[in-house]
């Protein structure tokens, strides 16, 4: 099938510097923030991108998006090296790839009603008529669960997760083989995340995707993932599989991670463990038992 061992994406010795603060004439700070990257995700799959706040994670999924450019390395999606992509074959994995971010306010237009929201990639790629817009967007409201009629209410007449559904509907509307998940449920309370991550799962059985799933969230990410790349600083440390228990988890790092879970009762929580800190990653440990 695709020419490179079945894998969807493949990154390869990815590297990706920001300049940061004033550039001078004579130097300029480089910030590395993917730092000779290498990750596969086979089709079907879900791999889980974790590691603390800054640490790359969001730009890596934006390189896979084709939003930002590696300065080295190479991106290969189904077989092809999207550097090398000819103009009408990236419009082609354009479609194949999408994405829901954190953010669902900002991502759907707050005059628009939904219907408009979901159409939109449609429009742009499919050449359906009226009738067969409306039947599909419809359909693709009551495969993450919301009803028909929805579709002519605003966003602003929505919580926060039939937001995330609605993200996810625009997100599935062309059938894509890819979805890159960034902080998808990190903003929702507990019951709600799981409830999306149910519909998650769900949805990869029946349209036969594959995630990038980003989050600072290790709990989250292990839920749904079949693999988990931990990232520190622009690197990934550690690769582990979800079918491994925490304690398998072997970087200080990672480790760390996993000791700022906080214990789900409130009354244990003065238990948790605080382990010495890693380059600054005891902050994230307070910061996780202050709240
Ligand atoms: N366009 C840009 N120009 C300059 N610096 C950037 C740019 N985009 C991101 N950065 C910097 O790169 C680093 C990594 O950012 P990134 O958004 O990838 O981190 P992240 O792991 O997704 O963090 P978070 O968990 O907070 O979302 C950060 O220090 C950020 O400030
Ligand atoms: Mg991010």
């Amino acid at each position: 099938m695709f020419s490179r061992g079945g894998s969807m994406l493949e990154l390869r010795n990815v590297n990706k510097s920001f300049t940061v603060g004033a550039r001078t004439l004579l130097n300029s700070n480089k910030l590395k923030v993917a730092d000779n990257i290498c990750l596969t995700l086979d089709q079907g799959m879900c791999l889980g991108l974790v590691g603390e706040s800054g640490s790359g994670k969001s730009t890596l999924g934006k390189m896979v998006l084709g939003l930002e450019k590696p300065d080295e390395g190479e991106i290969w999606f189904e077989g092809k090296n999207l550097a090398s992509m000819s103009r009408k074959e990236r419009l082609a994995v354009r479609r194949k790839i999408q994405t829901v971010f954190q953010d669902c306010y900002s991502s759907l237009n707050p005059r628009w009603p939904i219907y408009e929201s979901i159409r939109e990639p449609l429009k742009n790629f499919e050449k359906l008529s009226a009738r067969e817009e409306k039947r599909t967007i419809q359909e693709l409201l009551i495969s993450v669960g919301l009803s028909p009629d929805d579709m002519s209410k605003y966003p602003h007449q929505f919580s926060g997760g039939q937001l995330q559904r609605i993200s996810i509907a625009r997100a599935i509307a062309l059938k894509p083989k890819l979805i890159v998940l960034d902080e998808a449920v990190s903003s929702l309370d507990v019951l709600i995340q799981h409830q999306i991550l149910k519909l998650l799962e769900d949805l990869k059985e029946q349209y036969l995707l594959s995630y990038l799933f980003i989050s600072h969230d290790l709990m989250a990410v292990r839920s749904i993932s079949d693999q988990l790349a931990v990232m520190y600083k622009g690197q990934i440390v550690e690769t582990i599989s979800c079918k491994k228990p925490l304690s398998a988890m072997q970087h200080p790092v990672s480790k760390q991670l996993v000791a700022s879970i906080l214990p789900s009762h409130p009354r244990d929580r003065g238990k948790a463990r605080i382990t010495p800190s890693f380059d600054g990653t005891q902050e994230l440990l307070l910061a996780a038992n202050a709240n």
